[in-house]
């Protein structure tokens, strides 16, 4: 059993399908259903960390991200994203965002599979597809914005919810900064490739700097864009970070997820 079946407006899409078995001519279909939807989730998929890193392996190279824990000695690529009841402050990611766009080269895909969530329809993680935000900005705007790069910091708006994470870790990291191209090319189509939640400023830097931004941000995240994706225990998710940005909902709850990102 393999089905492809999209959401509304093409932004994102459930895969039904056993990961566990899956043929290669299916995993065709699946990448390039990411591609073009830029965010797919599969539920019900009981897998162990050594299957879930094997299916992750499929879509590239799996990245480092040392701002949160390793699940093991032996798993130190899969990371934890957790939130106890008695948490305090926004949850990590609690605002639009790319993963790691403060890097040389930010990680293509972040992965996702639920271990523990609160009740259904809290937690969400939203989505805003940047493939229509792109096709909906007016011409002048799409010409003008080729122009420029977005520079990146993980020390931007967002860090907030990384603070915490730090702590358990008890060191804080130093600066990172990045430079991107605000539009990309995937495959035929555009892309607004931006993060508000790092984005210190434009290169090269432009007098109407603080109206484009604001511009941009209200656009990037309208609602015609957006879905909101629920969670269920032992699902997994997948999103392409060049076509989507995403931010966790604010909740109440013990949440545990274990996350894989890939170059
Ligand atoms: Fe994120």
């Amino acid at each position: 059993m393999f089905k492809i079946i999209p959401n509304k407006k093409d932004i994102g899409a459930e895969i039904i399908c056993d990961i566990r078995n899956i043929s290669n001519k299916d995993l065709k279909k699946m990448k390039f259903a990411l591609q073009k939807y830029g965010l797919l989730f599969f539920r019900n998929q009981t897998l162990t960390s050594k299957l879930y890193l094997k299916f992750a392996k499929n879509f590239g190279k799996l990245a480092n991200y040392p701002r949160l824990r390793g699940l093991s000695k032996k798993y130190p690529k899969i990371t934890v994203v957790q939130r106890k009841a008695s948490d305090h402050g926004p949850s990590f990611g609690e605002q639009f965002h790319t993963d790691s766009i403060y890097t040389k080269k930010p990680p293509r895909f972040t992965m996702l599979l639920s271990k523990l969530v609160p009740q259904k329809g809290k937690a969400n993680t939203e989505f805003c597809s940047q493939y229509l935000a792109y096709d909906y900005l007016p011409n002048k705007i799409k010409i003008k914005l080729k122009k420029f790069k977005g520079i990146y910091s993980s020390k931007g708006p967002i860090s907030v919810t990384t603070i915490e994470r730090e702590k358990e870790k008890g060191k804080t990291s130093r600066e990172l900064k990045s430079k991107h191209k605000i539009i990309k090319k995937i495959g035929n189509k555009s892309s607004l490739y931006c993060s508000p939640g790092h984005f210190v400023g434009f290169h090269p830097s432009t007098k109407d700097e603080i109206k484009l931004k604001k511009y941009l941000f209200n656009h990037q995240i309208k609602r015609k864009f957006k879905y909101s994706l629920e969670w269920n225990k032992n699902q997994l998710t997948i999103w392409d970070n060049r076509s989507m940005l995403h931010q966790a909902t604010p909740f109440k709850g013990n949440r545990i997820m274990h996350r894989i990102t890939i170059n």
